[in-house]
C-alpha cells in the first residue's frame, strides 16, 4: 500500500534506530489536503515519546509544504492515539457511528483535523 502511494502525493517517513524500524507514518497530500493514513511505533518502543516526535515531525513536514489541513480517523477505543493527536493540536470534528468492526460488535470512527498555519 505504501509503495502504491509513492506517486500520489506521498508523505512517508520511517524512523530507524540501529537499522531497526522503530516507527513510521504515511500520508497522502491531495491538493493541500493531507490524510494521515497510519502512524505507528514498535510495541516495545511505545510510551517513550517516539509517537509524539513522529506526529510533530509530520506536522512540520506538512507546514513546510504549504498544506492547508490534515485529516485522520481513529477508533473510539484507541485512547492512546487520541491523546497523541489532541496533544499535537488536532480537534475532533465528526464521528462515523459503528464504522469499525470489533470482536464484540462495532465501534465509532472519530474524525480529527488539524488546520495548518
Ligand atoms: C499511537 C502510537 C503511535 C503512540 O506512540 P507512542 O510512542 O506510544 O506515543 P508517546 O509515547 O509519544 O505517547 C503519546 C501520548 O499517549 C499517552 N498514552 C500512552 N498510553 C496511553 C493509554 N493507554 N491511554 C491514554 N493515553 C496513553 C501518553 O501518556 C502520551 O501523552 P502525554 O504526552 O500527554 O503523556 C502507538 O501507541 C502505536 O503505534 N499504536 C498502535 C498503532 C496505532 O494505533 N496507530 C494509530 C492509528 S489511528
Amino acid at each position: 500500500m505504501i509503495d502504491d502511494l509513492a506517486s500520489r502525493g506521498a508523505m512517508h517517513f520511517a524512523f530507524e534506530d540501529d537499522e531497526q524500524l522503530v516507527g513510521y507514518f504515511y500520508a497522502q497530500n491531495i491538493v493541500g489536503e493531507v490524510t494521515l493514513l497510519n502512524i505507528a511505533v514498535a510495541p516495545e518502543k511505545q510510551g517513550q515519546g517516539i509517537g509524539t516526535q513522529l506526529i510533530e515531525s509530520f506536522i512540520e513536514l506538512c507546514e513546510s509544504q504549504d498544506v492547508e489541513s490534515i485529516w485522520l480517523e481513529v477508533r473510539d477505543s484507541n485512547k492512546t492515539a487520541q491523546t497523541l493527536y489532541l496533544n499535537a493540536g488536532f480537534n475532533e470534528v465528526d464521528r462515523r457511528t459503528n464504522y469499525y468492526p470489533t470482536a464484540s460488535g462495532r465501534e465509532d470512527a472519530i474524525i480529527m483535523s488539524y488546520l495548518c498555519l
